[in-house]
């Protein structure tokens, strides 16, 4: 009998393939405010999310709740401006819904992006840093009844961030001009930011860089095995108590926005050798 999860991914998948009459092959998922890059793709099909069987809407500032499909770089891309965080009442399910769907519609490739906290005190807001790796401080996307058919159960989390994906960033940011910065993601529920106690923990245990999202999804992603890469936009520094600085959620839009347009460049040269 088949998995009734399965039912509902192919029912969205056949949705969108219908309206886009295209085959993507890339999935881009943009972090707040890093919607832009939706702006590039050329002959786009824009399906609000709310119009997709399934789907849920999203309600994060910064977030657009529109998937994109069209081509940019010369490929076939599918963006998702917009996603679900665990913060807004999502379920893991929920919030990595859209992935299950990327691999029923045969997207091989996926890249995820979003704005995080720096925590290695090299790393100074606009930066950009390519996820090398990351530790997971949030519920397991996978916990529950294991759907067979698209993924083992103990999935090897070894090499998360696609190693030659990697190696395309490093070049292409070299050739730019571009600074890339790269380190481990620490991934947190939210939506509370971090204490200075705990940006100082998260150095400790080997973070370079903490944000809300982008893990359930590269877990879900690597689960039934699409190659993925990841990049964050420095929209913020950790801080202590004593310094005259507080986090704000505006603040972080503000700072991603304005490095969207360097992330937007990278992303398509990099897909161009994708
Ligand atoms: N912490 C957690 N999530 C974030 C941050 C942060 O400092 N900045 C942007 N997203």
């Amino acid at each position: 009998m088949t998995d009734q999860r399965i039912v509902e991914f192919n029912e969205s998948s056949e949705y969108i393939l219908q309206r886009c009459k295209q085959q993507p092959t890339i999935g881009i998922i943009l972090g707040s405010g890093l919607g832009k890059l939706a702006d590039k793709i050329e002959s786009p099909t824009i399906i609000p999310y709310k119009d997709i069987p399934h789907f849920k809407t999203s309600t994060a500032i910064g977030h657009k709740g529109n998937m994109i499909i069209g081509r940019l770089g010369g490929k076939i891309v599918m963006a998702m401006q917009g996603r679900f965080h665990y913060y807004e009442g999502y379920t893991m399910q929920e919030v990595t819904y859209p992935v299950r769907v990327m691999y029923a519609m045969g997207i091989k490739k996926l890249m995820v992006s979003n704005a995080a906290g720096g925590i290695n005190p090299t790393f100074k807001v606009g930066d950009l840093m390519l996820i090398t790796d990351h530790i997971n401080l949030m519920p397991n996307p996978l916990i529950g009844k294991n759907i067979e058919k698209i993924g083992p159960r103990f999935p090897d989390m070894t090499r998360a961030y696609d190693t030659s994906m990697q190696k395309i960033a490093i070049d292409t940011a070299t050739t730019l001009g571009i600074t890339l910065k790269q380190g481990t993601y620490v991934a947190g529920t939210g939506p509370t930011f971090e204490t200075p106690a705990e940006y100082k923990f998260f150095g400790i245990i080997g973070g370079d860089a903490v944000g809300m999202s982008t893990v359930p999804e590269v877990i879900v992603a690597r689960h039934c095995g699409i190659d993925v890469m990841g990049m964050s936009v420095i929209s913020n520094e950790a801080h202590t108590i004593t310094q005259d600085t507080i986090n704000d959620g505006n603040d972080v839009i503000v700072a991603a926005d304005k490095a969207a347009d360097k992330m937007t460049l990278l992303f398509t040269n990099i897909i161009k050798q994708l």
